[in-house]
């Protein structure tokens, strides 16, 4: 079984999807981090993240760099942001998240593309949002968790400029495919949304076995 699981930042969707990939026993991809290790070596070559050729060369990377928390941050997220908008970084790591998601075990996949380009044809899809307000309310308490000092409407200007971006490129914008379904999660607490997840799921699956009952 694939999930496809896809969003905005900072609307639950990260969390949902591991504890989607849990509860299923499925192995579990944040696609998100791939872009935020293309935003941090373009940095780290002092390359510039809007130019498709340094982005491009930065789609080169050791796969330990996925376990380095400071690609978690803020500032790699706006990098992650602009690094994706590129279609020659887009379909350098496509592969990678098309071989995930169809190895034979299935897969959880979280990101902005899942259900339109990387696995249209997943078992079950899920567009995971919340107001923009919501989630730079969260993105600030989590913040503020971590000891970082930023400031809410900052956090909120942050979000809609990232938003507009992720919505707005030509390749692969973040969009909910025509067959997803919506999980708003603006008035929910994590773990009710959680819950409400897999039972979107088990109905998905459900309903599948009842039309398809062989
Ligand atoms: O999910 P995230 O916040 O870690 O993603 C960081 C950025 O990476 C996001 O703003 C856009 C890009 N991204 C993408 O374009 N496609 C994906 N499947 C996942 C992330």
């Amino acid at each position: 079984m694939i999930i496809a699981v896809d969003g905005p930042t900072a609307s639950g969707k990260g969390t949902i999807s591991k504890e989607l990939a849990k509860y299923f026993a499925l192995p579990f991809l944040d696609t998100g981090l791939l872009y935020r290790a293309v935003g941090w070596t373009v940095s780290e070559q002092g390359g510039d993240a809007d130019h498709a050729a340094d982005a491009l060369a930065a789609c080169v990377f050791d796969s330990s760099l996925l376990d380095n928390p400071g690609l978690r941050s803020e500032a790699v997220g706006g990098l992650a942001s602009r690094v994706s908008v590129h279609p020659e970084v887009r379909r350098a790591l496509d592969k990678r998240q098309k071989d995930f998601a169809y190895q034979p075990a299935g897969a959880v996949l979280d990101g902005r593309d899942i259900g339109t380009v990387i696995a249209p044809d997943a078992d079950v899809k899920l567009f995971v949002t919340a107001s923009p307000e919501a989630r730079a309310v969260r993105r600030f308490e989590e913040m503020k968790r971590r000891g970082e000092q930023v400031g809410l409407e900052d956090i909120l200007a942050e979000i809609l400029q990232r938003d507009e971006r992720d919505k707005n490129r030509t390749t692969a914008p973040l969009k909910a495919a025509e067959d997803a379904d919506l999980l708003d999660t603006t008035n929910l607490t994590i773990d009710a949304a959680v819950q409400q997840a897999i039972a979107m799921v088990n109905a998905k699956i459900s309903g599948r076995r009842d039309k398809d009952p062989a």
